[in-house]
């Protein structure tokens, strides 16, 4: 997360980073030194109890952390980071039903502490989604050749599935409708499936009648907003 928050924000001053595994914090500690600018702070801990004596930050994350916290710990790890928060929070989790089920409890802790949704949903109404069907998204990463012989893999990527929420102290200037699954696209017509700003999901069918926005349509992509 380190890294992905200063190839959006170069500038990046300070970060503190908890993390209970000495191993993965000497490493973390070695690869940041030289490719990170920003000053950062490797604190021993758990992240269940240990978030008390910590200042608030501007963006607190904690990414593919909640699966392997007890489940019965996770509400105060929540409250402890919303605590921390002076304007985001961010959880990221596989984009698994499991994952997503996660994302949903946090999503329902915060929203009842007066945090406004930034993404992805475009609301605060319950989720429009019913099992088996779930929330998540796809990026593909490039695997290196060490991360390809790790996992016995033939191709030099891999399609990571995650489902994410950002909760804000302010409320989201716009709600624009989520892009919640690859979009099909065809000759002169574009079906997406949509969460929207009312707290409804399902498809959209558009074609060029719907002039700039089927345009916009044609260019989105599964986890864009459509404008
Ligand atoms: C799957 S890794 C994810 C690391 C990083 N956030 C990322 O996205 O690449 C989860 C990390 O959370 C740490 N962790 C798990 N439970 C923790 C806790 N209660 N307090 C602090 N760190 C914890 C683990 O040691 C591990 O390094």
């Amino acid at each position: 997360m380190l890294w992905a928050t200063v190839d959006v924000w170069p500038e990046l001053e300070q970060a503190v980073l908890v993390e209970a595994s000495a191993s993965v914090r000497k490493i973390g500690q070695s690869l940041a030194v030289g490719a990170i600018a920003a000053r950062a702070d490797w604190v021993a801990g758990d992240a269940t109890i240990d978030l008390d004596g910590l200042g608030p930050a501007d963006l607190v994350s904690a990414a593919y952390v909640l699966d392997e916290i007890a489940p019965a710990s996770l509400p105060k790890l929540v409250g402890g980071l919303w605590r921390l928060t002076a304007d985001t929070l961010l959880v990221v989790e596989p984009g698994t039903p499991a994952g997503w089920q996660r994302i949903l409890a946090v999503r329902s802790q915060l929203i009842e502490a007066g945090a406004h949704v930034s993404a992805p949903c475009p609301h605060e109404a319950p989720c429009p989604l019913v099992p088996p069907d779930w929330c998540h998204f796809s990026r593909r990463v490039a695997r290196s050749r060490l991360h390809r012989l790790a996992k016995d893999a033939d191709v030099p990527w891999e399609d990571e599935k995650f489902i994410y929420l950002a909760a804000s102290r302010q409320p989201a200037p716009v709600r624009a409708a989520r892009v919640i699954a690859p979009p099909k696209t065809g000759s002169g017509k574009a079906a997406l499936k949509l969460c929207q700003p009312d707290g409804s999901a399902g498809e959209r069918l558009l074609s060029k009648r719907d002039g700039e926005v089927f345009k916009s349509a044609r260019r989105a992509d599964w986890g864009d907003t459509l404008a």
